[in-house]
């Protein structure tokens, strides 16, 4: 395989790039629609290319057309090629030779757009489309939007690859009552409630995002906010209270916060995702409101992308450990700043017992940081191992060169590589000449090749300190031995880190008695924190616990992020009666499921 070459796009950005797209789009709910036009501004790069191929997926063409500054327009022909497994259809587009001349190279189109009519159609896998009742109001029904890795091409006909970047412009139009978001400048408002939206900065397509529904908005600072559903609006501003603070950490470390305002917009319950970094606009879970800010360090995750992603964009989903494994690197640097150094040393270490878990389960060359993801689902090559075997690669960085060195090499970094994709072997080319040049022979190119190409994590990696759960191991310890009650354990500063290691490091085999104590003395069945009860629940299932069977029930069909309920179904599919209520669960909460998570959870229960 090439590096830089995007296995998982139809386009020929090397003959024609996308410049600009403008949308004008209106919003069916009964029809689960988005209909409309896109228009867009295409250079040619090659001479006399003249076959431009666009990604689609599960979308409906009504007719493209050539329009001119004055207004003129000619209809182009197109066709559609074959449906292929994750990646949609190519649409191909004749341009006339009128507008080809082999001379006119890296030029708008004779100051031409391309028009495409068309519409989406209700399975489009980058939106979901929910009813009232799987809102956190139940008033009205919501739409929002999850392009990465390869979604944007289900409603956006374009180059849908992150080595295209684009600038964008919208007209969305709504039904009345309903508010228009997106992950751009938020423009004004016309009578017939069309939101009007422009984003100046380049960007690659999987950052193009939106969302309609009731939502309001309340300020954090003058630069940040939330949005959300009213009745989520006084808990989301209060448990990011912070973000002004964390933009402030993240700029003094990194460099200017580049696009003008940081919002947040705290989705519905079924969002499949922890976080996403759109621009301007983090779309982000409810499951991270946990009422102590204890789940935070997500925030400053999608915010650290502002940087390391957004600024500087993996060329292929093969260097998806640019944008992540440096995000966790930037996150952590975050909540130690913000929270302290232990609290950056216990997410460490969850971070890397999490990754060792992914491990046991991949082949050596899902290990690998440059990861060869053809013929796979770009969304299944995200593992543990892009975020924490990458955020290891910099803690080992640092630790050779200091951590004020890297951080001066990380912002010199973002600011060469601005506004750009880039590939693996693109960095390891600049670190070479910026980083490992300015202490000779502390890192060997034998190191570097071990890294990013090989299996597993090197022996010499940097690890989080071992000692930073010995009193939770300890206090485990000891409750199992039966040396002290579960009320009696020293739990009362315990955080929410601290009970997930204590959680997630249960034996396999815990007796009834037993569960039923640790769930009386500290209510686990009911915890309203998300990820404390996920790993309770895990535990449940492993050995029967009944009681919590209920409570298992209305989790999983109450919220979507696929990070807390796949391990559930995971674990309920090892057993036969598991299988039963994995089944008889799932057949209820499949409909209020995001398709990401759909596809997901599908591929697991109907294995056996
Ligand atoms: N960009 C990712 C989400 C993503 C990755 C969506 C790949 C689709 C394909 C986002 O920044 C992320 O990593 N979210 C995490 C949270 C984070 C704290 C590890 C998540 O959703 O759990
Ligand atoms: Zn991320």
């Amino acid at each position: 395989m090439k590096p830089g070459v995007d296995y998982h796009s139809f386009a020929n950005p090397d003959e024609f790039r996308v410049r600009h797209v403008a949308l004008d789009l209106a919003v069916s709910f009964p029809k689960k629609e988005l209909s409309g036009y896109a228009d867009l501004t295409v250079d040619r790069v090659k001479p006399g290319a003249h076959t431009l191929v666009l990604d689609t997926r599960d979308l409906a063409i009504r007719s493209i057309s050539l329009r001119d500054a004055k207004g003129g327009s000619s209809t182009l022909s197109f066709s559609m090629g074959d449906e292929q497994k994750f990646l949609g259809r190519p649409l191909r587009i004749e341009l006339p030779a009128s507008t080809t001349p082999a001379a006119m190279v890296a030029k708008a189109l004779d100051q031409s757009v391309i028009r495409i009519e068309y519409s989406t159609l209700p399975q489009a896998s980058g939106l979901q489309w929910l009813t009232p009742e799987q809102t956190s109001d139940k008033k009205h029904p919501y739409l929002f939007s999850q392009n990465e890795s390869v979604h944007a091409r289900s409603w956006i006909p374009l180059q849908d690859s992150p080595q295209v970047r684009v600038t964008y412009s919208a007209a969305i139009h709504v039904p009345d009552g309903l508010v228009a978001v997106m992950s751009a400048t938020h423009g004004p408002v016309d009578a017939n409630n069309t939101y009007h939206f422009e984003m100046k900065e380049a960007i690659p397509s999987y950052l193009i995002a939106i969302a309609v529904g009731d939502i309001k908005f309340r300020a954090i600072s003058a630069r940040t906010g939330v949005y959300t559903e009213p009745g989520m609006l006084d808990a989301s501003a209060k448990e990011f209270e912070d973000l002004e603070r964390m933009v402030a950490a993240c700029e003094k470390l990194f460099g200017a916060y580049r696009w003008g305002r940081y919002d947040l917009l705290i989705l519905p319950p079924s969002a499949p995702y922890g976080g996403m970094e759109n621009p301007r606009l983090s779309f982000i879970t409810p499951t991270v409101i946990a009422g102590d800010k204890s789940l935070v360090s997500l925030i400053a995750h999608e915010l650290a992308h502002s940087w390391s992603g957004n600024l500087v964009t993996n060329a292929t989903w093969r260097d998806f450990w640019l944008n992540e494994g440096f995000t966790v690197y930037l996150e952590r640097t975050i909540v130690r700043a913000l929270y302290g150094e232990r609290r950056e040393q216990m997410e460490d270490a969850l971070g890397l017992q999490s990754m060792r878990r992914d491990m046991a389960d991949l082949d050596a060359a899902h290990q690998q940081l440059a990861i060869d993801l053809r013929g796979e689902d770009p969304d299944d090559g995200v593992t543990d191992v892009a975020y924490e075997k990458g955020k290891l690669f910099l803690q080992f960085l640092e630790s050779r060169f200091g951590r004020a060195e890297l951080q001066t090499f990380l912002r010199g970094y973002f600011d060469h590589f601005a506004f750009q994709s880039i590939y693996t072997e693109q960095f390891l080319d600049y670190a070479r000449a910026n980083l490992l040049t300015k202490k000779p022979g502390a890192v060997t190119e034998q190191q570097i090749q071990e890294w990013v190409y090989g299996p597993g994590v090197p022996s010499y990696a940097v690890l989080p300190p071992q000692d930073v759960f010995k009193p939770i191991d300890d206090a485990r310890s000891a409750w199992l031995a039966g040396k002290v009650k579960a009320a009696a354990l020293p739990t009362k500063n315990w955080s929410t880190q601290e009970w997930l290691h204590f959680l997630d490091n249960l034996p396999p085999k815990v007796s009834a008695d037993r569960l039923i104590e640790l769930d009386s003395a500290f209510a686990l069945t009911k915890s309203r924190n998300a990820e404390i009860a996920m790993s309770w629940y895990r535990n449940a299932i492993r050995n029967d616990y009944q009681p919590a069977f209920p409570a298992i029930d209305h989790y999983l069909t109450s919220i979507g992020r696929r990070k807390l309920v796949r391990p559930l179904y995971e674990e309920l599919m090892k057993t036969p009666q598991g299988a039963t209520f994995a089944r008889n669960t799932y057949t209820r909460a499949r409909p209020g499921y995001h398709p990401i998570t759909q596809a997901s959870i599908d591929a697991l229960v109907t294995k056996n």
